[in-house]
């Protein structure tokens, strides 16, 4: 992964000329080793407004530069406040308010971590890697900072904890419902061979799951040789046990 981003500053140069940005200007950043590195003051010319050195972002310390986006990050753009500096935090959040584009990750869950390395990734893919912004992610010699080995922990604990949710819905499909129109408020619940957006080879019976940390409870389809003791499962009141499709009273 950090071998794709890194770019020797012969070829960077050779890239700027070509493409007519002013990029290679003496000072603009500090180079160590092969690596390019920008201090956010001079990420910060990278904004796209007139006059300015190019149209550049960074997420999770990672420079792109992201010109052939230019309707996205250029000046207008839905996406322009992204230009010219490292707002991570953003990414996860959807907070594009001035507090809210920064590169301080504190408090937030192994998933919005990940949702961040996905943006990486996507700009990995489709746009040209220049080099690091040092402060947060990376230190002034382009090497990785103690914020990034966490982040990247956490990136390792939001994968874990997808692939865990992923089999709990494989194994226990979220039921179809339907609100009942009719007095009482009640609904009804039941399943089918592709309810929850599972599809499998067994429709099964519709049972309650009390989640850990969550005030209600939902509804998912068991296998019919699993429901007589599938441990933290209810069955729903008044609904026989083997019942594909159970009434629930609002
Ligand atoms: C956390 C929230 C969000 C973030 C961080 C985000 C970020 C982005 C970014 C960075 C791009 C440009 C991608 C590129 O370089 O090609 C983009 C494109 C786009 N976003 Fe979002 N977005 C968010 C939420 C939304 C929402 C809620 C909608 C719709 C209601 C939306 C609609 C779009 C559309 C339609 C495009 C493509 C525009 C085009 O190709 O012309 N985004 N988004």
């Amino acid at each position: 992964m950090p071998g794709q981003a890194l770019l020797l500053p012969t070829a960077a140069a050779a890239l700027s000329v070509a493409c007519g940005w002013l990029f290679w200007s003496r000072g603009f950043e500090a180079r160590s080793g092969s690596v390019v590195v920008f201090s956010s003051e001079e990420l910060g010319r990278f904004s796209g407004v007139e006059g300015s050195a190019g149209l550049y972002l960074a997420v999770l310390g990672e420079v792109f530069d992201v010109r052939s986006g230019h309707k996205h990050y250029g000046p207008g753009g839905a996406y322009s406040f992204f230009a010219g500096r490292d707002a991570s935090r953003a990414f996860a959040t959807g907070d594009f308010s001035p507090s809210g584009l920064t590169d301080d990750l504190s408090g937030l869950s192994p998933s919005e971590v990940m949702a961040i390395q996905e943006w990486l990734d996507f700009y990995k893919k489709n746009y040209t890697p220049v080099g690091k912004v040092s402060g947060h992610f990376y230190d002034a010699s382009g090497s990785p900072t103690e914020a990034l080995r966490h982040a990247e922990a956490l990136v390792v604990e939001g994968r874990r904890l997808r692939a865990e949710q992923e089999e709990q819905k494989r194994r226990f499909p979220p039921c179809n419902a339907e609100w009942s129109a009719g007095g009482g408020g009640g609904s009804r619940v039941w399943c089918s061979k592709h309810s929850g957006g599972v599809p499998r080879g067994w429709s099964g019976v519709p049972r309650k799951l009390q989640e850990a940390g969550s005030v209600g409870s939902r509804c998912v389809c068991v296998k019919e040789e699993d429901a007589a003791e599938a441990p933290g499962l209810q069955e729903y009141e008044g609904c026989p046990p083997l019942a594909q499709s159970c009434t629930v009273k609002g």
